[in-house]
């Protein structure tokens, strides 16, 4: 491996500090609010986009992001490259890094990411693992930051599956200190390695099987998909995860003032009701506007 430890990456939101996080944050309402419009920090850069699974919001706002920033974006779908023919994606990390000046990853299991990033000269940012979505969830608090004025005293109930948004809320909790609850079904386990993050450095989230109590005074409440791309459909899942549904019940235990929010794509009827998700979709739909300004705010971090 070649890697130069120098080199900045975000694999996961483990890989910044607090004080970070609050530049990216004051950086990417700086580009919503359209005031820095004339820099250009990515100017000529070439940033390799590799997505080995589907994607809408985060391929597009990450491509137009890096356009507004001066740069040039390649998408790759892994399919159209020789790594979907079985060429290893340590090759495919070495050769691109000879092209390229960074590069987002979108693949399966974390380790695959770390692989590249371990071969690949340049900073990799990461656009979803099996593990971990750390661009998402810092949109999402970015989200909440705009609409509630606070981070430290939020409470953030999470309902559903202990997935890559989950694991990345874990993540975040540690750094960010707000209060963190994770209602999921009683034979469900948090995953291991988020959560020796969390007690090695000190964080605190609790786990409930208790919905109503999850609920009770939360400013935020959120939701991720039950099945996850990569995951095979799993009826006896959905069946579990089922009663730990956002709707009218969270939503009137929940204080006046909460939000939902949804990294989308939804699956209406599951993970949220028809009639809560409609009634939220301004908060869900500024949140994908967001996941721009804020991917732009990591980018000029990470990139530039
Ligand atoms: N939220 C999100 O990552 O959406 P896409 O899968 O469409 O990129
Ligand atoms: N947990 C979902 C998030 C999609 C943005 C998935 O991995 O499919």
């Amino acid at each position: 491996m070649n890697k130069a430890k120098s080199i900045k990456n975000l694999l996961s939101v483990q890989d910044l500090a607090e004080n970070e996080i609050y530049a990216i944050f004051n950086r990417a309402k700086n580009f919503k609010g359209g005031f820095i419009s004339n820099e250009k920090p990515l100017s000529d850069k070439k940033i390799g986009m590799i997505f080995e699974k589907s994607s809408t919001r985060t391929r597009v706002s990450f491509e137009v992001g890096i356009l507004e920033l001066g740069g040039y974006p390649l998408f790759m779908s892994s399919k159209d490259l020789q790594l979907g023919r079985g060429e290893p994606i340590k090759d495919t990390a070495r050769v691109l890094s000879r092209y390229l000046d960074g590069a987002i990853i979108r693949t399966y299991e974390q380790e695959r990411i770390e692989e590249f990033a371990a071969y690949f000269n340049k900073p990799v940012i990461n656009g979803l693992t099996d593990l971990y979505h750390p661009a998402q969830v810092l949109t999402d608090l970015f989200t909440a930051y705009e609409v509630k004025k606070d981070i430290k005293n939020l409470k953030i109930a999470y309902f559903g599956d202990p997935n890559n948004m989950a694991n990345s809320w874990i993540n975040l909790q540690v750094l960010m200190g707000f209060k963190l609850v994770l209602a999921i079904p009683e034979d469900f386990k948090i995953n291991e390695k988020a959560l020796a993050f969390s007690k090695e450095r000190g964080g605190s989230f609790i786990v409930s099987h208790n919905k109503t109590e999850a609920a009770k005074d939360a400013d935020v409440v959120t939701t991720d998909v039950f099945i996850s791309m990569g995951q095979e459909i799993d009826d006896a899942k959905i069946k579990k995860l089922m009663p730990f549904q956002i709707d009218e019940t969270v939503i009137k235990l929940a204080k006046d003032d909460v939000i939902f929010l949804h990294c989308l794509p939804v699956h209406r009827g599951e993970e949220v009701s028809e009639d809560i998700f409609e009634k939220f979709s301004s908060n869900v739909f500024e949140e994908a506007e967001n996941k721009l300004h804020v991917q732009k705010a990591i980018m000029e971090r990470i990139f530039a």
